[in-house]
Order: C-alpha cells, then structure tokens, then sequence
C-alpha cells in the first residue's frame, strides 16, 4: 500500500461533507494506491488520536447525507481546552500526524478552520484545505460546498412564510445565517421575492424599511417579507461596532482596551435579540402585526443538493491530485467551471464579503426590494 492520508473536517457542518469525504477517499484509492484515515471532531480528534479508516463500507451511502461521518467541532489547535485549561496543543498534533505516517493531512472547513490549517503549516505539517461553510464567505474560492442547500432551504422557507403572511397580512422577518456576510441572506430574499432584505453589509435605517412596507401597503400590499441576515446591522450600531473595534485595536492603555473588549462582548450579546427587536419596531412604525421566523441551524441540515453533491466531490477529487504533487500549504479553490490551488496565505484574515455593485444587489435594487439604506 502506498501513502497515507488524514482528513478531518472542523468549524460548523456543511452539507456536502460527506461528498468530500466519499471523493477523497475514493480518489486516493483507486486513482493513486493511497490509503486515507479520518481524524473525529475536527482538531481535537487529531489531538487526541481518534481515528477511522475510511474505506470499504463506511463509505457506501454517503454521498447524500448531510453532516460529517467524522463529526466536527469548533475546537483550535493552539486553544485546545483540555480538562480546566486552555492548551496550545499543536504539538501534540504534530507528534499523532507523524507516528500516522501521514504524507498529509487534509483539513475542511471554512474561514476559522483555513486558519487553523495554516497554523499547522506553518508547524511544518503537509496540509491541504477545501472550503466549505454554508456562509460562502471563504476568501479566493468564487463558492464553497454547502452554500446551495442552505439557499434552497432558506428559499423554501420564504415561499412558505409567504403564503401565511399574506393570508393574516403581516409582516414575517425571517432571520437567515451569516453572521459577517450576507449572501445567503441575499440569494435567498432575491430568489423568495422578499420586499426588504438586510444584510452585514449594509448598515440599514429601520425608518427606510418601514417606508418601503408603508408604501407596499398604499399599493394594496398588506404583507411583507423581511429577509435579514442575523449579522445585519441598523446604522447607528454599525458606526457603534466600529467606533468598539477600532478602541480595542488601537488604544494604547490597556485598561481602556479591556473596557473596549468587554463592550464589544456586551454588544455581541446584546446584538443576538436584534430581528425580535425590529420586528416590534416595524410593527410599532407601520401598525402592521409582525412575527418572527428564525431559520437557524435548520440551514445547515439535511440532504446536500446535486450542486453541493458535484462541488465537493469535483474538490475531493482534485485535492487528491494536489496531494500526488506534493502542493501543500494551500486550498483547492473553485475558479469559474474549474479548481485551482492557492496558497493559504492568500486565504487567510480574508472574507469574501457580498460587494456592493455585486449584481445581486443590483438586481434586488432594479426589482424593487428594500435593502435598509438611503440610495436604495
Ligand atoms: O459558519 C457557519 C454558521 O452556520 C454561521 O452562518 C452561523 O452564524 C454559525 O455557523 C453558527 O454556529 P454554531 O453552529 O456554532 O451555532
């Protein structure tokens, strides 16, 4: 037998997982003699030398289930709690990858788990990445796996609050993933037909989004859909994030710093009640009744679509390639019809967030929709 492979996948669950994992072991054997073990619960399975050879049955079935065979966990080499403590673990990890053989050590996820990758790396581990998170907001991969069935649920989800709020004509903000990007927000209120829709990137004035929902009820509209990321922001909070961020990074006392940091954590607190918040202040502004729908980790869940099914394994397979050429360091990232390799200097301390002449938003702009701000 020839060389072995670890694949671990870390950070939240993706639909396509699965996929990836089916290709990268199935590529490895059969195009390339090579054997692959899969490390459980991201990182800490790779701490901890929990293993599973990824071959034979284990494999059957998989390519349609949602989650991660392996299972996955948020935990980071250098911050590894460990009984009470936080440890810097990494060399723990070094030391299991080599007493494994590993010729490398495959690594999915998205922007946290690109980092962490590259901090091993950088340790001198032979590491590869494939992009994922149902966010799409990895830097240099035009997609990642897992943002089509998150859109198609979230759509879903809207075409079904339409229908009821139309009927008891109301207002229904529905609150979709994404907490520092907003595609998934946009895709899904373009592809729903939401009237407003409210995203991290741009700061939103709640007195705009009453006025389009007013001006939808002159018309004899008596509903509205709101589609909003969780990670929206109203404009004063936003120059609030800022002015917090800005303190924490830049200010020279230590104990202003703290202060800062600690705001920042209140803020963060505070800002996970935000779409309840402004539906009772859209209610109150319009007199329309308004509810709320939280789609949450439902987004996450579920059978991959074909999309995310051909995506992951097209990345599998072409990692296992990358592998056979000894290109480390680096992600397989999606270029037009194509993969490319790129190194994950280039990766991380980035995110791909939606640009503002992006043209969905021109699109949404063109088709009437309500993004929160003056221009539109
Ligand atoms: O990163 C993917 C994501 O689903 C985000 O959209 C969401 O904000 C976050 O994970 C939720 O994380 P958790 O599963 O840890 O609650």
């Amino acid at each position: 037998m020839g060389k072995c492979i670890g694949v671990l996948t870390a950070g939240g669950d993706s639909p396509g997982l699965n996929a990836a994992i089916r290709a990268i072991s199935k590529s490895a054997f059969n195009a390339f003699n090579m054997q692959v073990i899969g490390f459980r619960d991201g990182f800490r399975g790779l701490m901890e030398s929990r293993t599973v050879h990824l071959e034979g049955e284990i494999l059957s079935g998989i390519l349609t289930l949602g989650g991660t065979i392996l299972g996955t966990s948020r935990d980071k080499p250098h911050k590894m709690p460990v009984g009470s403590k936080v440890q810097d673990m990494t060399e723990v990890m070094i030391d299991n990858y080599h007493r494994h053989n590993l010729e490398a050590l495959v690594c999915i996820g998205g922007g946290g788990t690109q980092k962490n990758a590259f901090r091993l790396a950088q340790a001198g581990v032979n590491v590869i990445t494939l992009p994922k998170t149902i966010d799409n907001d990895v830097a240099m991969t035009d997609i990642t796996f897992g943002f089509d069935t998150a859109l198609s649920i979230a759509t879903d989800a809207i075409d079904r609050l339409h229908s009821t709020a139309y009927s008891h004509h109301r207002i229904i903000v529905v609150e979709i993933m994404g907490h520092n990007s907003g595609w998934l927000g946009l895709g899904a209120g373009l592809a729903g037909g939401a009237d407003v829709i409210l995203i991290p990137e741009i700061p939103y004035d709640v007195h705009q989004v009453a006025d389009a929902i007013r001006r939808r009820r002159h018309q004899g509209k008596n509903f509205s859909i709101v589609a909003v990321s969780e990670g929206a922001l109203a404009m004063e909070d936003a120059r609030e994030l800022a002015r917090l961020k800005e303190k924490k990074q830049t200010d020279r006392d230590q104990k202003k710093q703290h202060k800062a940091a600690a705001g920042l954590k209140a803020f963060q607190a505070n800002h996970a009640g935000n779409t309840l918040r402004l539906s009772a202040q859209l209610e109150q502004l319009t007199g329309l009744e308004s509810r709320v729908t939280i789609l949450g980790h439902l987004q996450r869940g579920g059978t991959p679509t074909a999309a995310d099914r051909i995506l992951a394994t097209r990345l599998g397979s072409a990692c296992v390639t990358a592998i056979d050429a000894r290109q480390y360091g680096c992600m397989v990232a999606v270029k037009g019809q194509s993969t490319e390799v790129v190194d994950l200097a280039e990766v991380v301390g980035k995110r791909k967030v939606v640009p503002i002449d992006h043209p969905w938003i021109k699109a949404a702009m063109e088709t009437e929709t309500c993004l929160g701000d003056h221009l539109r």
